[in-house]
């Protein structure tokens, strides 16, 4: 046996917002590849070591398609959504169909585009701060900031009237947290006809969002069919803002839980990019990534079968001892830019340069506006998201 001989199960709650399940310990340190058991009784690889993490993130024959029999879904209700609409574009597929849809992305995605989009990043945020001081103390930070800073960016992205936005961020909500498969599909089909009638009327007359550009360059020249389109909305505007706002909330809630480490980035703005970096590692906010085998691999003295699930909790990968010193310590001075945060691979984050621009911005421009911010109510009050999601915070009543 080269694997730990401990067998958890996946996902788990975190029993600290900011620190990986208490449940995984027993693997830390450990081998670098454990077993894992599923809702539903199914054993899974779950990979712990930050390398074999990256190899296998990079290996093609581990593939993204949910729609195998053997694809580890964590939950009842994804089983069921899954089975039901299979996800088609981008994270659901595998090359050579992935790399056709994620070139057509990527000049939006680049560091020029998105290096270009900080005055208008910094304006929005600059623009939220200032209604949540007319207003007073206290605010709800996630509604009045944390959430809206990525939803308006990625609107503006993507051409989405932000508008609309109660709309898709209430059924993105329901994707990504909603209790019954009934209640996830149907948000699915409003979020779907909204995007389809946003195609239509962009068809017709044109402006300059990706989303216009894709359906000028792609849709109304047949290289994409019209379901094809609204898939590839419905991910940038789901991942665009649902995960970024997940970090703002969090990553503020973590910065006051360590005032010295806030007060070293009050003295010294420019740690800022660094300090993102090392935040992305340290609160792993995606923390379950799925694969499944599609032949044998030989890895760390181990074989992963063909037709065996894999997950990967990035919060224990990230803090492996072998990959960073005092892995538990938030250290604006280590290098934690190999962190998996963002995946590695195929897949890695297609938004991870536009995501660092919002969090330097959002975060850096937070704590200089309001430098007496703290939290309203005592801490463990507060409610954070359950394992089987997106980590971050559910509600932070701030005061300042
Ligand atoms: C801090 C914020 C973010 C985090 C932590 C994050 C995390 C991730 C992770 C872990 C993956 C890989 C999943 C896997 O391999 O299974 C991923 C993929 C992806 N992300 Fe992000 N993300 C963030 C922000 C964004 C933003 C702002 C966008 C903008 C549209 C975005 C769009 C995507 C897309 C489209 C993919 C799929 C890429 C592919 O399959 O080729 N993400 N993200």
């Amino acid at each position: 046996m080269t694997e730990s001989t401990e067998v958890v199960s996946f996902p788990q709650d975190r029993t600290c917002p900011y620190h990986p399940p208490t449940a995984y310990d027993p693997l830390r340190g450990e081998r670098p590849l454990a077993r894992a058991t599923l809702y539903d009784g199914r054993t899974v690889w779950m990979v712990t070591g930050h390398a074999v993490a990256r190899d296998l993130l990079a290996d093609q024959r581990l593939s993204t398609d949910s729609t195998h029999e053997s694809f580890p879904v964590p939950t009842a209700r994804a089983a069921e959504v899954i089975r039901d609409q299979p996800r088609t574009v981008l994270l659901g597929q595998d090359d050579p169909v992935h790399n056709v849809q994620r070139r057509m992305l990527i000049p939006s995605f680049s560091l020029k585009r998105t290096a270009d989009l900080r005055p208008r990043i910094q304006q929005i945020v600059d623009g939220l701060l200032d209604a949540m001081v007319e207003q007073g103390p206290p605010a709800e930070l996630v509604s009045a900031f944390a959430l809206p800073v990525p939803s308006m960016v990625i609107c503006e992205l993507l051409g989405v009237p932000y508008a609309d936005h109660e709309f898709f961020e209430e059924q993105s909500r329901v994707l990504l947290r909603g209790r019954k498969a009934e209640e996830i599909r149907a948000a699915l089909d409003r979020l779907q006809g909204y995007l389809g009638d946003l195609a239509d009327a962009k068809r017709a007359d044109p402006g300059d969002g990706l989303l216009d550009q894709l359906v000028v360059e792609q849709y109304a020249t047949g290289r994409i069919d019209r379901q094809e389109l609204i898939d590839l909305a419905m991910i940038l505007l789901v991942a665009g803002h649902e995960t970024t706002a997940n970090m703002i909330s969090l990553g503020t809630f973590t910065l006051l839980q360590h005032p010295e480490r806030l007060a070293e980035l009050r003295t010294d703005p420019t740690l800022m990019p660094r300090a993102v970096e090392e935040l992305l590692r340290f609160l792993s906010i995606a923390d379950g990534m799925l694969r499944v085998a599609i032949d044998d691999i030989e890895i760390a003295g181990t074989t992963i079968r063909a037709g065996e699930g894999v997950v990967f909790p990035t919060s224990v990968i990230n803090r492996d001892t072998a990959a960073y010193a005092d892995p538990d310590a938030l250290d604006w001075g280590r290098s934690a830019r190999h962190h998996v945060a963002f995946g590695f691979g195929i897949h890695q984050c297609l938004g991870q340069n536009l995501a660092r621009a919002e969090l330097e911005i959002a975060l850096g421009t937070l704590f200089a506006r309001l430098p007496g911010l703290r939290l309203a109510v005592p801490a463990e009050e507060i409610p954070f998201k359950p394992g089987d999601t997106l980590q971050g915070m559910v509600e932070l009543p701030v005061a300042w």
